[in-house]
């Protein structure tokens, strides 16, 4: 065989491997759901070797201890540091703990529900309350679920480039899935200083049907953080979406629970290729989290304000409501205003109460973006780069149907 002919035979062979890889770390949404529906052994539908959380099998002689766990992080300590796949069911109740995944392989947890398209029917909340409302510690600590290698690639860190991470930090989970879970920090029912439930740093991680709610800084996505969001809902009042990485929220809500900062705070990074590192709310509703609170902040949230200078956010095609200041966006503080030519903060398409096409433009702090300067970034496919390389197109990790 010529040596062309035999790497060419090389090529499709490990391609062939690679697709049997992918299909191995992904559920259809036929399989997902008969192994979501509750069922008298609720590992019914599930692939094999799916764990089983269950708080009441403490008590109970006659669970299978091998594959039945009481906590949901035993679960996640339980699996091999390497690139298998797992699944985790979770029957419902109240959680309260911190998650930390740092494995590779492709993980997905579940929770049992017979409703998996209505998010007010998600019965698991995992709980867990802090918050740095005293400089003492990284904000990472606080988290209730942190998807990330290691320690150090999860600190927030400070000053314009955040903590500066090994170089050699490798990729943590390639492929985290989460689907009808409920993520609450629930430190204080104010700000109080960050108080995260969601910290992804060094991984590829999506989420359908998943609630997040804190105060500050609810969700973090940290310096090669990956994250995907449809059909959730995530709750703040202060710079609630934040971080270096990348974020895509789909068909989801954003609930102000008041106004403070603003919902997005992004810090950019000079990289040797071009990036697309920033937040993107398409296809949503932001609205006030209930209608008392509606009254009293009409007219006064803020889509954003630049963590530094280099922020990227894009509010595109959502539905606003009367909550959103006229201007969109903000600058930073009136003494430290981080605004230059390298901020990017964005809107395209937007409507509703909330959008005022006069305060943008007198504003001057928001872009408005016309069609084919949106088209840049009009999908998650135009924005999520492969790791270290920066290639665009990296969705593979992304489910398409559910
Ligand atoms: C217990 O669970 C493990 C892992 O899923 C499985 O291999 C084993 O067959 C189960 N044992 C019984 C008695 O069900
Ligand atoms: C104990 O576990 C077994 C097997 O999972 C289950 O059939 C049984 O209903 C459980 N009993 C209680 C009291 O939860
Ligand atoms: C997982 O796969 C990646 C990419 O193929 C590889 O670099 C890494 O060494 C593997 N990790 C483990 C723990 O096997
Ligand atoms: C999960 O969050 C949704 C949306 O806020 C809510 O309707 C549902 O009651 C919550 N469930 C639990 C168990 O917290
Ligand atoms: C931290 O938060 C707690 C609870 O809200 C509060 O009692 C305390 O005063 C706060 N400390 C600081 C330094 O803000
Ligand atoms: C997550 O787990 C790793 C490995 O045990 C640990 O080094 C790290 O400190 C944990 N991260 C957080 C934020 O607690
Ligand atoms: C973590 O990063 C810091 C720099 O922020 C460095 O000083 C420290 O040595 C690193 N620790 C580990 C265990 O890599
Ligand atoms: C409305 O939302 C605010 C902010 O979360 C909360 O403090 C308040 O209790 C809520 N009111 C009602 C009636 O639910
Ligand atoms: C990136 O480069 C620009 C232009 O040199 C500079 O103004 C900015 O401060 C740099 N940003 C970071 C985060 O290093
Ligand atoms: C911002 O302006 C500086 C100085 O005019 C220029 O060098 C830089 O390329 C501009 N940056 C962007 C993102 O346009
Ligand atoms: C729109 O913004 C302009 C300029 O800030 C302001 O005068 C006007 O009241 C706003 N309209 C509404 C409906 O908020
Ligand atoms: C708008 O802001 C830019 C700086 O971002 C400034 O150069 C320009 O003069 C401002 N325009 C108006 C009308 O204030």
């Amino acid at each position: 065989m010529a040596s062309g002919s035999r790497s060419a035979f090389s090529f499709y062979f490990l391609s062939i491997l690679s697709i049997f890889a992918t299909l191995s770390s992904t559920l259809s949404t036929e399989q997902r759901h008969a192994c979501q529906s509750p069922t008298p052994n609720p590992l019914t539908g599930c692939p094999p070797n799916t764990l089983l959380v269950d708080p009441s099998s403490a008590s109970n002689s006659t669970t299978n201890s091998t594959n039945v766990f009481t906590t949901i992080q035993s679960a996640i300590l339980s699996l091999p540091h390497d690139n298998s796949t797992s699944t985790i069911l979770i029957l419902p109740g109240l959680y309260p703990e911190q998650l930390n995944i740092t494995r590779p392989g492709p993980l997905t947890l579940l929770s049992q529900t017979a409703s998996p398209l209505s998010l007010s029917s998600n019965a698991v909340e995992i709980l867990f309350r802090s918050a740095t409302n005293t400089s003492s510690f990284d904000n990472a600590f606080t988290s209730v679920l942190t998807v990330a290698p290691t320690l150090n690639s999860s600190l927030t860190g400070s000053g314009p480039t955040g903590n500066p991470v090994p170089a050699d930090t490798p990729l943590g989970n390639s492929n985290f899935r989460a689907y009808n879970l409920n993520f609450t920090n629930g430190f204080a029912d104010y700000s109080a200083g960050p108080s995260l439930a969601l910290s992804v740093s060094y991984a590829q991680t999506s989420f359908y049907g998943c609630a997040f709610k804190s105060y500050q800084d609810t969700v973090y996505i940290g310096k090669w953080g990956s994250a995907y969001m449809r059909a959730c809902e995530v709750s703040g009042q202060t710079d609630f979406l934040y971080g270096f990485g990348t974020l895509w929220i789909e068909d989801s809500s954003l609930l102000l629970r008041s106004c403070g900062g603003g919902i997005t705070a992004w810090k950019g990074t000079n990289t040797t290729y071009a990036n697309k590192f920033g937040a993107y709310i398409h296809a949503s509703a932001v609205r006030a989290a209930n209608s008392s609170i509606a009254e009293q902040i009409v007219g006064k949230c803020a889509l954003g304000r630049p963590w530094n200078a280099q922020h990227r956010s894009i509010f595109a095609e959502n539905y606003l409501d009367a909550s959103i200041i006229p201007s969109g966006y903000i600058d930073w503080s009136a003494t430290d205003p981080r605004v230059s030519n390298w901020t990017f903060m964005a809107e395209y398409g937007d409507f509703g109460p909330g959008w005022n096409l006069t305060g943008r433009v007198e504003g001057n702090v928001t872009r408005v973006l016309n069609e084919s300067q949106w088209e840049a970034y009009s999908s998650p496919a135009k924005v999520f780069q492969y790791f270290m390389s920066g290639e665009m197109g990296n969705v593979g990790w992304i489910d398409p149907d559910a």
